[in-house]
């Protein structure tokens, strides 16, 4: 780990939607098109968190492939060896660091992390599993056992993010450097060139998130929608009835996740600021959406899955020997290891 490294993970358990790409794809793509070398990337599966909350087993090994595909026909180049793949179970340091981890994470402040709270909340209270409960541990140990500086996601895992730069720095309190720093939220917005953590919302309750979870869909664009689909979803889209196109969350946020949206797609949203009717703002952002899927769809039948599998045995290999330093260290220093 001579580089920095900038990591993220993408769940592999549903349909991804333009929230993902948006939130967490694309700026990863984007810094290792134009940065590996500098940094080492790391995009992976997190297939143990696949399955917190209930899923049909029988489709988990297809949606991981499909992840690993979206990854690629997002643009992220395979043959640069800074740039690594990996299926998360596939590196057993994940869970043994986790539970080291687990052991020194308190009660208390998992409960309050606001993901748990709400999936607990829609789930009855037999079903709210204990890997529901620490998932945010586990994400901790997919961040500090690569010592990422960066990681870039939605806003949505900003709660975790901090968590994670807590347990490092409670354990080299206790045990002296362990682990590598992830930056502040503030500097990973500053590195990504944002202002704030991506919030994508629902197109029919632009209060919520854009989130797979959502049960009719509607308010969701999937990658594997038809442009037609998207594009009927984005004229549906809840607005409101003030009569002008502003960029103001409080008062319009249908509006404004439109206007982000758009901007997303490579529209120039000032365009459409001030007008009073909504349909041709809905028209464009439907325009843009509908080009997005069928270039985006049209790179999904060419992807290679020989390729995919080849980087995978590499990246493995070389994941499975920098995440195990880490982990030795840890365990030389809780005293399992001379
Ligand atoms: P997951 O799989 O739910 O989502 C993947 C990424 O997409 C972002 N995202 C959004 N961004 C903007 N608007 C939205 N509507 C939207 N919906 C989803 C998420 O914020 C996320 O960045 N815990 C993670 C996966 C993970 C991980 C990690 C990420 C596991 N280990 C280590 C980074 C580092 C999750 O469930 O994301």
């Amino acid at each position: 780990m001579d580089k920095e490294v900038i990591l993220t993970g993408l769940r592999a358990n549903n349909d991804l939607h333009i929230g993902h790409i948006f939130g967490a794809l694309q700026p990863m793509v984007d810094m290792a098109v134009h940065h590996a070398g500098k940094y080492q990337i790391n995009l992976f599966v997190p297939d143990l968190h696949s399955f917190t909350t209930p899923i049909d087993h029988s489709k988990l090994q297809d949606g991981i492939m499909n992840n690993l595909r979206i990854f690629v026909a997002a643009g992220l180049p395979l043959d640069n060896p800074d740039i690594h793949i990996y299926r998360q179970s596939y590196i057993p340091a994940h869970s043994e660091l986790t539970w080291i981890l687990d052991c020194f994470t308190g009660f208390g402040e998992m409960s309050r992390m606001t993901q748990f709270k709400d999936k607990s909340t829609k789930l009855g209270d037999d079903r709210i599993s204990v890997g529901l409960f620490n998932y945010p541990v586990l994400m901790a140990a997919d961040i500090l056992l690569y010592g990422a500086s960066y990681v870039p996601v939605g806003d949505d895992q900003t709660q975790h993010l901090e968590f994670t730069r807590d347990i490092a720095e409670r354990m080299s309190a206790k045990f002296g450097e362990l682990f590598v720093m992830p930056k502040s939220v503030k500097e990973q917005h500053e590195f990504f060139g944002k202002d704030q953590g991506l919030r994508i919302r629902d197109l029919m309750d632009p209060t919520k998130k854009m989130s797979k979870s959502d049960e009719t869909g509607k308010g969701v664009i999937f990658l594997s929608d038809t442009p037609e689909a998207a594009r009927k979803k984005i004229m549906s889209a809840a607005t409101d009835s003030l009569e002008n196109v502003q960029y103001d969350y409080s008062q319009q946020p249908g509006i404004s996740n439109l206007l982000d949206i758009y901007k997303l797609l490579g529209g120039k949203p000032d365009e459409f600021i001030g007008q009073s009717q909504y349909g041709p703002l809905k028209a464009a952002v439907a325009d843009k959406a509908a080009s997005f899927l069928e270039e985006f769809q049209g790179k999904m039948k060419t992807i290679d899955d020989h390729q995919i599998l080849q980087k995978l045995k590499v990246s493995e290999a070389e994941m499975t020997k920098q995440a195990g330093e880490t982990l030795y260290k840890v365990q030389q220093a809780v005293g399992l290891r001379a």
